[in-house]
């Protein structure tokens, strides 16, 4: 392992977003949030740090949007992009900057970088065969061609995936595939295209990360380790498309950059927009430390694939960490945003307004650093009401609450400490270093609980200490007791700082103070004697049960219109002969009885008379029918399936019922009254 490298200033970038939709929680929970924290806790050193962050507007993806929509891609872009940067700064992400991938200054530096590694001879050509649209004269993306899997038969995959059974696919191993775009039948075609040679980067990556970044988180590790070790390939830099960069070499028309080689260069034109004349500082020089936050679908472009490009190119820093995390998954489900799964971060702070800092915490607290981790409305609530609320405000309150009590919002002077006090002190001058450590390794889960543990503690000394039960006896000891609770809520006010910032600037105004600054995090003189407070109030609000109850019933409505939509997709089943359906023996019955299954919320036992018997058939319709409401009803029923036992009773039949598009279920009676038992054909 190399040794330890001293840094003066940190760069801190941010997965640019595809501005092909808004952003969600799972975004800010492993991007955003951390990258934030992290940033507001340098600048809250003094340390000379920049977050950057912009919008990934090139790409396939954007293309079938706008085709989808009629409109140009430049308009999905500008939507979009319009939409994450308001929602962003509304949420408090402190970007130095935020800035975009079609801007002017993008554009020339990508161009250039490609014309650079062109000129090198760092790439290799190479002429392949692919599928062209003959009526759209064009080539294809793999997204851009349809047809049907050979794995399961879903006649609506795609060239890179079929949706249905998820397997990853190519556009050759479709059976009868289709351009999405005329509908014509494409054909083979040779394209000529750039690739970058990462073979030749096997050896530099192999030292560079497996040898001199042994600290990388394992997860980051390990993939690029298994990349590694898989073998590297060519990959190629250039796409037959007509949105994005030009390529900017002779004979190109008609082709432009891959969407992966521009928008890692985008950090560097971001940063060059931000700072014209300063820019290579934080590029070029050693002194400056390059840290990339993302989420792992991006792990092999900024391990393996930006670095080669980098290292080609010959000028640049390599990042000193990638601290990527893993997914986030909504009430147990991943998030996707074609299916609407996902708490949008624009709409979250409409309907929960001024609750940025309950968001943070709760994605933090729950952070998926190590593993996929699973965000649900109930945990965010309790994580509020149980930790914020509970432990924090509450704190807090009772600290200024007893201060106006007994000295009028005055901090009162330390009389005499006894060892109890002492303790507490230590504790108090403790928490810095553990919190330093994690923050600095990227633990901010665990960095986030560090903190807690003060407020905790803070808690714990004020119920021990019961300074309310001596204010009519011992003034000095009250007075000692309250300096030192008010000296934990500065405490605090500086160590939530870069988790909780509004929280925290409520809390300054609630202790009358100027941000104390990082450096005095661990002292019990923050507040002089005499210092008079502001006005005291709640810090965090409870949520209630109602609000959560409506966006748990915003999700199940998605859910159930999801489901409908998987429904109506499903394609029609394989043909059957009219003796097939002969062999069903479908009659009507008469409802004689119907009862609840004891021990079963979805079954409902009927007694019908079929005309020539009666005859038990148990139907999984209880949350759509009432008992009662079905007796003396004529339904339809398969009359001839073989019996089956059902919690204890055997089930004579099937009952038929429509399902329609929210899952509803609907029983299918004559049209008039029939004699029982009449064959349905
Ligand atoms: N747009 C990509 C994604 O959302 C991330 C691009 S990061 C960058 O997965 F490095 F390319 F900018
Ligand atoms: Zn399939």
């Amino acid at each position: 392992m190399k040794k330890e490298k001293q840094f003066k200033r940190t760069l801190i970038t941010t997965a640019l977003p595809y501005a092909n939709g808004p952003v969600h929680i799972g975004h800010l929970a492993g991007v955003y949030v951390p990258a934030d924290i992290y940033a507001r806790y340098l600048r809250l050193k003094g340390e000379e740090a920049l977050m950057i962050g912009g919008s990934d507007e090139h790409g396939v993806p954007i293309t079938i949007l706008a085709r989808r929509e009629g409109v140009s891609p430049q308009e999905v872009v500008d939507r979009y992009h319009n939409i994450i940067k308001k929602s962003f700064e509304d949420f408090g992400i402190t970007f130095d900057i935020y800035s975009r991938t079609t801007s002017e200054i993008h554009r020339r530096m990508a161009s250039d970088f490609f014309r650079t590694l062109y000129d090198k001879g760092a790439f290799v050509e190479k002429t392949t065969e692919q599928y062209y649209d003959p009526e759209a004269r064009q080539f294809l993306a793999d997204r851009y061609i349809t047809g049907t899997c050979p794995h399961c038969g879903n006649e609506r995959a795609y060239g890179d995936q079929c949706e249905a059974c998820g397997t990853s696919l190519s556009p050759t191993d479709l059976t009868d595939p289709k351009s999405a775009i005329s509908g014509s039948v494409p054909v083979m075609k040779a394209t000529r295209h750039w690739y970058l040679p990462l073979d030749r980067y096997d050896a530099f990556l192999r030292e560079w990360i497996l040898e001199e970044h042994r600290e990388w988180k394992p997860n980051v590790y390990g993939q690029c380790k298994s990349w590694l070790d898989m073998g590297l390939q060519p990959r190629a830099v250039s796409r037959d498309l007509d949105w994005g960069i030009p390529v900017p070499v002779e004979g190109a028309e008609g082709k432009v950059l891959y969407v992966w080689f521009d928008a890692p260069i985008g950090y560097i034109s971001n940063t060059r927009e931000l700072c014209p004349g300063s820019w290579e500082k934080w590029w070029k020089d050693e002194e400056t430390k390059i840290v990339n936050f993302i989420g792992k679908d991006n792990i092999v472009f900024h391990c393996i694939v930006f670095p080669a490009m980098l290292k080609a190119e010959g000028t640049y820093n390599l990042p000193e960490n990638v601290p990527a995390n893993e997914f986030l998954n909504l009430e147990g489900d991943k998030i996707s945003t074609s299916r609407n799964w996902a708490v949008w971060l624009h709409e979250y702070l409409e309907e929960l307004p001024g609750k940025q800092d309950s968001l943070r915490y709760a994605l933090t607290a729950n952070a998926p650093e190590t593993k996929d981790n699973d965000f649900t409305w109930k945990d965010f609530q309790a994580r509020n009401n149980n930790e914020l609320v509970a432990v924090l405000g509450n704190f807090v309150n009772r600290a200024l609450v007893l201060t106006w009590k007994y000295f009028d919002g005055i901090v009162p002077a330390i009389t005499g400490l006894t060892d109890f006090d002492r303790g507490m002190l230590d504790c108090m001058a403790g928490i810095r270093a553990g919190v330093e450590r994690l923050l600095d390794t990227y633990h901010f889960r665990d960095a986030q609980k560090e903190a807690m543990l003060l407020a905790r503690a803070g808690n714990k000394y004020l119920a021990d200490a019961e300074p309310w039960k001596l204010a009519s006896t011992d003034m000095g000891r009250v007075a000692t007791v309250i300096n030192i609770a008010l000296q934990i809520t500065a405490n605090l006010s500086i160590v939530f700082e870069p988790f909780l910032p509004a929280g925290m600037d409520k809390l300054r105004r609630m202790l009358n103070v100027q941000p104390p600054g990082w450096s005095r995090l661990g002292e019990a003189d923050i507040l002089e004697p005499g210092h008079r407070l502001g006005e005291a109030g709640l810090l965090f609000e409870k949520i209630d049960d109602g609000v959560i109850q409506a966006q748990v019933q915003k999700l199940e409505d998605r859910r159930k219109a999801n489901e409908a939509v998987e429904r109506r997709a499903r394609p029609v089943r394989e043909a059957v002969t009219i003796e097939d359906f002969g062999r069903l023996d479908i009659r009507v019955g008469t409802v004689l009885e119907c009862t609840k299954v004891p021990k079963a919320d979805k079954l409902l036992q009927f007694r019908i008379d079929d005309g020539l018997n009666r005859r038990t058939i148990i139907s999984g319709v209880a949350m759509h029918y009432r008992p009662e409401e079905m007796v003396g009803k004529q339904v339809c029923f398969v009359a001839n399936l073989e019996p089956r036992r059902l919690k204890g009773v055997v089930s004579e039949g099937m009952i038929l019922f429509a399902g329609d598009a929210g899952g509803r279920l609907t029983a299918i009676m004559p049209e008039a009254p029939v004699m029982p038992g009449s064959e349905v054909k």
